[in-house]
């Protein structure tokens, strides 16, 4: 079966170039299509509508991150909502499916993303335990497993790829917005790379105009940040699973 997981849409630009350019993507026989969302309503959070109109263009199923409730709304909106997964180490009192089975051509894939503890600000469980959990409960129900590892620390997300090396078809990492030159197949095949980057703007600091973030960054003054809308890209990877995995950035 062949996969895209695109990473962390942000805002309007990164919606336009995801509904530009999936299309061509779907049309070239790619049975199944993942991101993540945490960024996709402005640049912060995601709403109800936002995650429709994802689900529209094409995108099966949402992975989320540290920016899950930037919309207060998502909150209420999340019970009617089943192809968006939380991170499944988040405390078990927030709301929200912590993975989810996503049936296409006779596959079932798992799906579900956790959240880094190195440099994040979450209240969130030991990531390396909770994707044993997963792992566990999801085996026996698939054909394939896909993580979305969302964490700043590329030592935490290679140590997750050894973790799950063999266990799992494809590890992604999110959250940094950059994409990382890794794709590779590890020893016991698990296809891993420690960040896809993200759908949007690539003239930006993490997909918003860089001059308010650069000027804060000289005089340390707070600034609204606006979503930038130049050199749009979709980044993300394609991954064929089978006998023999195979993973290729796409940027
Ligand atoms: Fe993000
Ligand atoms: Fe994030």
């Amino acid at each position: 079966m062949q996969l895209l997981f695109l990473g962390d849409i942000v805002g309007r630009s990164g919606r336009e170039v995801v509904k530009k350019q999936l299309p061509q993507w779907r049309s070239k026989g790619v049975d199944f299509v993942f991101a993540n969302g945490e960024n996709a309503a402005h640049g912060f959070g995601i709403t109800k509508g936002v995650a429709h109109e994802l689900r529209d263009m094409g995108i099966d199923a949402l992975t989320t991150g540290n920016h899950v409730w930037d919309q207060r709304s998502f909150l209420q909106d999340i019970n009617d909502i089943d192809f968006v997964c939380l991170p499944a180490n988040l405390p078990t009192q927030q709301p929200g499916r912590r993975h989810m089975i996503v049936e296409r051509n006779g596959k079932r894939v798992g799906l579900f993303c956790l959240l880094g503890q190195a440099f994040m600000a979450d209240k969130v469980s030991c990531p390396f335990e909770m994707a044993s959990k997963k792992v566990a409960e999801l085996a026996p129900l698939c054909d394939a497993i896909v993580v979305d590892f969302h964490a700043e620390a590329t030592a935490e997300k290679m140590a997750l790829g050894w973790h799950l090396d063999g266990k799992v078809d494809l590890i992604v990492g999110t959250h940094t917005h950059i994409p990382t030159a890794d794709a590779r197949l590890l020893p016991k095949g698990t296809a891993y790379i420690t960040d896809i980057g993200m759908c949007g703007s690539y003239d930006s600091i993490l997909g918003f105009n860089y001059d308010t973030i650069l000027q804060k960054a000289l005089d340390g003054l707070p600034r609204k940040h606006t979503i930038a809308t130049e050199n749009l890209k979709l980044s993300g990877v394609l991954v064929s699973i089978g006998k023999q995995n195979a993973i290729q950035l796409i940027f």
